[in-house]
């Protein structure tokens, strides 16, 4: 892993950005994944102004976006489908056509998986994924526990999962209480990996990442095994490192 502690947030959101529009430069093209969540708004914002002065475009490339709540509407104020257009689609060149993320009010959601699924095979595979994690370890909504190898699923949220997203909504009782995510599988597979942590709350979960052993206790250890990821961090996140 290439590990990069920055002394703020702020730095932290600049490198991300950075990477993606290399890889946008690099390859107009690019299948790109994306996440949601607090972490990445900072990189989502510079990405928007690096696309207002012209110095990327969107317009060639697709995204894949990691997960969705199971029940929330596309325009459903709390689905992510919702929060990438607000923070980043809405303001870059991307077609709409190239933008995914899994349809959480599926009728059918074991079909949807298995849609979105295929959907990014056919697109040749994703060559850098945005991840964050969560306090608990989780990449996407990968649980730990996860399987190291599961593709796109339907997950059931843990109480701490629920807890942490409750801030989003007016109460823990409205939080949906199950996501379609890409699994690790789909994660391990992408070409290159990005994940962005900042603030003290996350710094046990890095330490377990990047110390401890790969242990499906904590899901983004198994990080450790890909060949390709760079790790975002701010001092505080990298504060229990050893
Ligand atoms: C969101 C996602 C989650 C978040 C994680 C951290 O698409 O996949 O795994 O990355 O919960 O969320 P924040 O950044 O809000 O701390």
């Amino acid at each position: 892993m290439n590990i990069q502690i920055f002394e703020n947030e702020k730095q932290v959101h600049e490198a991300c950005a950075i990477l993606f529009a290399a890889q946008l430069i690099e390859n107009p093209e690019s299948v790109l994944g994306f996440a949601t969540g607090s972490t990445p708004v900072g990189a989502y914002d510079e990405l928007a102004r690096m696309h207002d002065e012209g110095i990327i475009s969107f317009f060639h490339a697709s995204s894949f976006n990691l997960d969705e709540y199971v029940g929330l509407e596309q325009d459903h104020e709390q689905s992510y489908h919702r929060f990438m257009m607000k923070n980043l689609f809405d303001h870059v060149d991307m077609p709409e056509e190239n933008i995914h993320v899994p349809y959480g009010a599926a009728l059918d959601p074991e079909v949807e998986v298995l849609l979105y699924e295929n959907a990014i095979a056919e697109a040749g595979g994703i060559d850098l994924q945005l991840l964050g994690i969560g306090v608990n370890g989780h990449i996407g909504f990968n649980e730990p526990s996860s399987s190291f190898s599961a593709e796109t699923h339907v997950v059931d949220l843990t109480p701490s999962t629920i807890e942490a997203n409750a801030r989003f909504f007016d109460s823990a009782d409205e939080v949906p209480r199950q996501a379609l995510t890409m699994g690790i599988g789909t994660i391990m597979n992408a070409l290159k990996i990005v994940l962005v942590a900042t603030g003290e709350n996350k710094a046990q979960a890095i330490r377990e990442m990047i110390d401890g052993p790969i242990n499906p206790a904590c899901p983004a250890s198994i990080l450790q095994l890909h060949d390709n990821v760079t790790v975002l961090l701010d001092l505080a996140a990298a504060s229990l490192l050893q």
